[in-house]
Parts: structure tokens; sequence; C-alpha cells
């Protein structure tokens, strides 16, 4: 860290729909920020705005798995914090092809683990609450709660996870793991590969029937981004969550029934289709998320009403 607490930032996946707004963040705070993103899933428009910031400092078209490409830069530009969100995200995917999603969210995780020993740099492990077994009960799912691997994503996630806090207690490397649960709001993709929210108001505006999968009891705390990114820059700042887990979420769950209805205000724009994965869907995901507060007094700010009126506002600005 330079000695007027401006620090470089390395963020991986950075071009994608949070690792752009955990860009943003972090350029909003004065931090030199560089992103590694092969745009394999997003695109530079998401990070168009930037280049207005003098302290954005570069964009790097490169995989992760390119370890050599990686050190350069690490060796360059001697980073404080790698926030490493660049992976493999999609469950159907990791299920049809888990070798990508394995390559992508684990091995490319050790890389950039190593050379954060290497070079001294706190790395922020971006994981997910699909890692979760379920919520048992109304008081949500805590950091100590059971894991359970449903899907190579989740289990490339959980493998990747330990590694990193192998390397908070056997060389002792700043290290975070933090898992927010289901986000959403602008930048996400609207198609099929996105989120729950950004696809019902999607189709919701183009007069299109909300597809549900399975019988739509299933439930999600839905996280709006920019509380996302708040949470997750704010554990690269803290020494408080070295060598832990942390969980951020709103502490609401809302079944998906319930969610169509609240973007469709009409339930025969709904329709139930078989599930494409049931053997991978998690019932109830409700997070409990006393820890974040605790350590890093964090908590959500953005009711899912509101972050479903922004969301829709952008959904239509990129429409036209
Ligand atoms: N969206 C959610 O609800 C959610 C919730 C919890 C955690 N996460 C995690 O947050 C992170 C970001 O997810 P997102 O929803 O913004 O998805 P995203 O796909 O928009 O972001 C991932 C980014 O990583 C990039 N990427 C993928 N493989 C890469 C590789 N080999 N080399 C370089 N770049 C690569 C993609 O191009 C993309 O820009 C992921 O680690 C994801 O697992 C997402």
């Amino acid at each position: 860290m330079k000695g007027d607490g401006v620090m470089n930032v390395l963020v991986t996946g950075g071009a994608g729909f949070i690792g752009r707004w955990v860009t943003k963040k972090l350029l909003d705070d004065g931090h030199q920020v560089w992103i590694v993103d092969n745009l394999s899933n997003s695109s530079t428009k998401n990070i168009e705005e930037f280049t207005y910031y003098e302290n954005f400092r570069h964009f790097t078209h490169e995989d992760i798995k390119e370890k050599g490409k990686l050190e350069q830069l690490f060796k360059e530009h001697q980073f404080d914090i790698c926030y490493h969100l660049g992976a493999s995200i999609n469950v159907q995917d990791s299920i049809d092809d888990p070798e990508t999603t394995f390559a992508n969210d684990t091995i490319a995780t050790f890389y950039i683990l190593e050379l954060c020993k290497k070079y001294d740099t706190k790395l922020v492990f971006m994981s997910t609450c699909m890692v979760y077994d379920r919520a048992e009960d109304e008081s949500g799912i805590q950091e100590v709660d059971p894991i359970k691997p449903a899907s190579p994503y989740a289990g490339s996630k959980i493998a990747a996870e330990n590694m990193v806090l192998s390397y908070f207690y056997a060389y002792g490397l700043p290290v975070v793991v933090v898992r927010p649960f289901n986000t959403y709001g602008p930048f996400q993709k609207t198609g099929g590969e996105g989120g729950v929210v950004a696809i019902f108001i999607h189709n919701q505006l183009d007069g299109k029937v909300l597809n549900i999968y399975g019988d739509g009891t299933q439930t999600r705390d839905l996280l709006y981004v920019e509380d996302c990114a708040d949470f997750v820059v704010a554990a690269g700042y803290s020494d408080e969550v070295n060598g832990e887990i942390v969980n951020a979420g709103t502490g609401r769950d809302i079944a998906i029934n319930d969610l169509a209805l609240l973007i469709a205000k009409d339930s025969s724009k709904i329709q139930h289709v078989e599930h494409i994965h049931p053997q991978s869907e998690i019932p109830k995901l409700l997070c409990n998320f006393e820890k974040a507060k605790r350590l890093l007094n964090w908590e959500p700010k953005i009711s899912l009403e509101e972050g479903i009126k922004r969301t829709e506002k952008w959904i239509k600005s990129v429409k036209g």
C-alpha cells in the first residue's frame, strides 16, 4: 500500500456482472484497479464507464488459467488485494461439462492463490451460497451450517474454498472466503444463462410467460448487487475476517412462485415446467448475515421491491 492508503487491487472476472460493481466501488474509494477477464461470460460494455476514472489502470483480456500471464501482472503491480470473482457460474453447465467448471473455479483459484502467496497479496475468494445444504428454519443459514456439493459448481467452489483457507493456516496468508446469496441487479444477463430476477423482468417486459422450474416452492434470499459489492469490498479491507468464511444476504427469502407473481402481477403469465436439475436444487436458501454485521459492520440497504425497480429500469434502458 502507498502511504496515502491507496491500494493496488486486481479484480478477476471484473468485466462480469458482480465484478464490474466491485470494481466500481473500489474506484469510487480511490484505489488503483486492474481487471483480468477472458470475456467468456461478459463484455467490455460492462466496464466502458471506467475509462473515465483516472485510477482505472488496465483491462487485461486473458484467461486466469494462464499462469505465466497472471504472474506478469502480479510481479509488475505488487497488488495489495486480489478480489477473485472469475469463474464458471452456471449450475447446469457444470453438470453438463464438469471439467470446464473445475478448471476455472478450482484449478485457476489454486494458481491465483500461489501468486498471492508469492507476492504477499490478500485474497478475497468469491464463493457462493450454492455450497450450502439448505436452511432448516427461519433463523437462516450460518457459516457453520452443513455444506453439500449438490452440483460440480458447488463441489468446485468448496474445493477452492478449502485450498484458500489452507493457505491461511499453513502460511499465514491473509485470505477470506465470502459466500453471497443469490445476487441480482443491473448488468446481470437476461437470457437463459442469467439470474432469475433478470430473466423474469426481461420476459415480463416482452409480454412473455415466466417459466418456473419445478413446483416453485424453492426459496431464494435475493441480494441487490450494490449491497453485494459493498460487502465483498469490505471483506478485503478488514483484517477481522482473515481466515474466515462470511455470508451476505438479506435475511428474507422468497419462493420462486411469489417472486414470479411480484414481477408478472398476473398468474396467467406464469407456468411451471419440468426442472432441469431437480437433483441439484436447494429447497430453501435463507441467509443469516449476523457474522458480516458483527465483523464488517455490513448490512443490506436495498429491499427486494426497490432492487427490482432499479433492475427493471436498467433492463428497459438497454432494450432501448
Ligand atoms: N450471481 C450470483 O448470484 C452469485 C452469487 C454468489 C456468488 N457468485 C460468484 O460471483 C462471481 C461472479 O459471478 P457473476 O454472477 O458476476 O457472473 P459472471 O459470469 O458475470 O462473472 C464471472 C466473470 O468471470 C469471467 N471468467 C470466467 N472464466 C474465466 C477465466 N477462465 N478467465 C478469466 N475470466 C473468466 C467471465 O467472463 C465473467 O466476466 C463468481 O465467482 C460466482 O461464482 C455469484
